[in-house]
Protein backbone atom coordinates (compact mmCIF):
# COMPACT_ATOMS: atom_id res chain seq x y z
CA UNK A 1 0.00 0.00 0.00
CA UNK A 2 1.15 3.26 -1.18
CA UNK A 3 1.96 5.84 1.82
CA UNK A 4 0.32 9.29 1.44
CA UNK A 5 0.34 10.46 5.06
CA UNK A 6 1.88 14.19 5.37
CA UNK A 7 0.62 17.01 7.35
CA UNK A 8 -1.52 19.93 6.53
CA UNK A 9 -0.50 23.04 5.74
CA UNK A 10 -0.76 25.66 8.51
CA UNK A 11 -2.25 27.75 5.76
CA UNK A 12 -4.98 25.18 5.03
CA UNK A 13 -8.10 24.89 7.14
CA UNK A 14 -9.83 22.38 7.89
CA UNK A 15 -12.91 23.14 5.97
CA UNK A 16 -10.93 23.91 3.01
CA UNK A 17 -9.39 20.29 3.57
CA UNK A 18 -12.86 18.52 3.78
CA UNK A 19 -13.82 20.47 0.84
CA UNK A 20 -10.68 19.71 -1.41
CA UNK A 21 -10.07 15.55 -0.50
CA UNK A 22 -13.70 15.12 -0.29
CA UNK A 23 -14.37 17.04 -3.53
CA UNK A 24 -15.76 13.88 -5.44
CA UNK A 25 -17.97 12.49 -3.28
CA UNK A 26 -19.07 16.15 -1.89
CA UNK A 27 -20.09 16.86 -5.36
CA UNK A 28 -21.74 13.49 -5.97
CA UNK A 29 -25.13 12.77 -6.79
CA UNK A 30 -24.90 9.43 -4.27
CA UNK A 31 -23.44 11.18 -1.44
CA UNK A 32 -26.24 14.08 -1.73
CA UNK A 33 -28.48 11.16 -1.43
CA UNK A 34 -27.64 11.26 2.11
CA UNK A 35 -29.56 14.45 2.77
CA UNK A 36 -32.57 12.68 2.19
CA UNK A 37 -32.20 10.92 6.23
CA UNK A 38 -31.73 12.62 9.23
CA UNK A 39 -29.03 11.17 11.40
CA UNK A 40 -29.80 12.91 14.91
CA UNK A 41 -31.87 15.92 15.75
CA UNK A 42 -32.40 17.49 12.60
CA UNK A 43 -28.83 16.68 11.29
CA UNK A 44 -29.08 15.34 7.93
CA UNK A 45 -26.83 12.46 7.19
CA UNK A 46 -24.87 14.04 4.42
CA UNK A 47 -24.38 17.16 7.11
CA UNK A 48 -23.24 14.67 10.04
CA UNK A 49 -20.85 12.87 7.95
CA UNK A 50 -18.92 16.48 6.69
CA UNK A 51 -18.92 17.63 10.62
CA UNK A 52 -17.20 13.82 11.29
CA UNK A 53 -14.86 15.07 8.30
CA UNK A 54 -13.92 18.54 9.41
CA UNK A 55 -13.35 17.15 13.31
CA UNK A 56 -11.14 14.37 12.33
CA UNK A 57 -8.92 16.69 10.47
CA UNK A 58 -8.94 19.05 13.24
CA UNK A 59 -8.18 15.98 15.99
CA UNK A 60 -5.45 14.06 13.16
CA UNK A 61 -3.82 18.10 12.94
CA UNK A 62 -3.34 18.21 16.76
CA UNK A 63 -1.39 15.28 16.64
CA UNK A 64 0.88 16.72 14.91
CA UNK A 65 1.59 13.17 13.26
CA UNK A 66 1.25 12.56 9.62
CA UNK A 67 -1.94 11.57 8.24
CA UNK A 68 -3.76 10.11 4.71
CA UNK A 69 -6.09 12.90 4.88
CA UNK A 70 -7.32 12.36 1.71
CA UNK A 71 -8.57 8.25 2.97
CA UNK A 72 -9.70 9.59 5.92
CA UNK A 73 -11.87 12.62 4.93
CA UNK A 74 -13.47 10.28 2.21
CA UNK A 75 -14.29 7.53 4.56
CA UNK A 76 -15.79 9.80 7.02
CA UNK A 77 -18.12 11.84 4.64
CA UNK A 78 -18.81 7.85 3.59
CA UNK A 79 -18.86 6.31 7.09
CA UNK A 80 -22.73 6.33 7.39
CA UNK A 81 -23.64 5.85 3.72
CA UNK A 82 -26.32 2.93 4.73
CA UNK A 83 -29.21 4.82 2.80
CA UNK A 84 -32.45 4.50 4.65
CA UNK A 85 -34.13 6.38 7.44
CA UNK A 86 -32.82 4.47 10.83
CA UNK A 87 -35.49 5.35 12.63
CA UNK A 88 -38.12 3.04 11.47
CA UNK A 89 -38.84 0.58 13.75
CA UNK A 90 -37.57 -2.60 11.73
CA UNK A 91 -34.19 -1.14 11.56
CA UNK A 92 -33.54 -2.39 15.31
CA UNK A 93 -29.78 -3.75 14.93
CA UNK A 94 -29.06 -0.52 12.92
CA UNK A 95 -26.34 0.11 15.43
CA UNK A 96 -24.89 -3.17 14.68
CA UNK A 97 -24.84 -3.44 11.49
CA UNK A 98 -24.82 -0.46 9.23
CA UNK A 99 -21.08 0.09 9.29
CA UNK A 100 -20.72 -3.03 7.09
CA UNK A 101 -23.70 -2.07 4.68
CA UNK A 102 -22.28 1.56 4.64
CA UNK A 103 -18.94 0.00 3.11
CA UNK A 104 -20.76 -2.40 0.82
CA UNK A 105 -22.81 0.88 -0.14
CA UNK A 106 -19.43 2.87 -0.68
CA UNK A 107 -17.74 0.21 -2.22
CA UNK A 108 -20.43 0.22 -5.21
CA UNK A 109 -20.78 3.67 -6.03
CA UNK A 110 -17.39 4.78 -5.24
CA UNK A 111 -13.22 3.39 -5.79
CA UNK A 112 -12.47 2.49 -1.46
CA UNK A 113 -9.12 2.24 -0.77
CA UNK A 114 -8.10 -0.07 2.40
CA UNK A 115 -7.92 2.69 4.55
CA UNK A 116 -10.89 4.33 3.54
CA UNK A 117 -12.63 0.68 4.15
CA UNK A 118 -11.20 0.46 7.61
CA UNK A 119 -12.62 3.94 8.41
CA UNK A 120 -16.39 3.05 7.46
CA UNK A 121 -15.98 -0.28 8.88
CA UNK A 122 -14.80 -0.05 12.30
CA UNK A 123 -16.35 3.74 12.84
CA UNK A 124 -18.56 1.82 15.40
CA UNK A 125 -15.94 0.37 17.93
CA UNK A 126 -16.07 -0.76 20.37
CA UNK A 127 -19.87 -1.33 19.29
CA UNK A 128 -18.77 -3.57 16.71
CA UNK A 129 -15.62 -5.17 18.66
CA UNK A 130 -13.16 -5.43 15.53
CA UNK A 131 -10.59 -2.23 16.56
CA UNK A 132 -9.71 0.16 13.49
CA UNK A 133 -6.14 -0.76 11.81
CA UNK A 134 -5.49 2.54 10.63
CA UNK A 135 -4.39 6.16 12.82
CA UNK A 136 -7.33 7.65 10.49
CA UNK A 137 -9.70 5.24 11.40
CA UNK A 138 -9.45 5.55 14.94
CA UNK A 139 -9.33 9.10 14.60
CA UNK A 140 -12.46 9.11 12.46
CA UNK A 141 -14.33 7.11 15.43
CA UNK A 142 -13.79 9.48 17.73
CA UNK A 143 -14.93 12.33 15.68
CA UNK A 144 -18.54 10.45 15.25
CA UNK A 145 -18.51 10.10 18.79
CA UNK A 146 -18.28 13.75 19.59
CA UNK A 147 -20.47 15.57 16.48
CA UNK A 148 -23.38 12.40 17.35
CA UNK A 149 -23.54 13.57 21.02
CA UNK A 150 -23.27 17.28 19.92
CA UNK A 151 -26.24 16.52 17.49
CA UNK A 152 -28.59 14.33 19.81
CA UNK A 153 -28.10 17.26 22.42
CA UNK A 154 -28.62 20.27 19.43
CA UNK A 155 -26.15 21.55 19.36
CA UNK A 156 -24.66 20.52 15.86
CA UNK A 157 -20.94 21.07 15.79
CA UNK A 158 -19.44 23.06 12.84
CA UNK A 159 -22.80 23.75 11.66
CA UNK A 160 -21.70 26.66 9.64
CA UNK A 161 -18.68 25.67 8.06
CA UNK A 162 -20.75 22.51 6.87
CA UNK A 163 -22.88 24.45 5.28
CA UNK A 164 -20.37 26.26 3.78
CA UNK A 165 -18.61 23.68 2.21
CA UNK A 166 -22.24 21.78 1.09
CA UNK A 167 -23.12 25.01 -0.45
CA UNK A 168 -19.72 24.81 -2.84
CA UNK A 169 -21.55 21.42 -3.91
CA UNK A 170 -25.11 22.06 -4.38
FE1 LIG B 1 -22.51 5.29 12.08
FE1 LIG C 1 -21.70 8.74 12.18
Amino acid sequence: MRNNRKRISRKTTNQHAVAHYGADILCSKEHKRCDKFIQHGDTTVRKHTTSVACMAVAIARKTHLKFDYQAMIRGALLHDYFLYDWHEPHHGLHGYTHASLALKNAAQDFAISPIEADVIKKHMWPLNIKPPRYREAMIVTIADKICSAKEVFGKPIYNKKVEEILNEYK
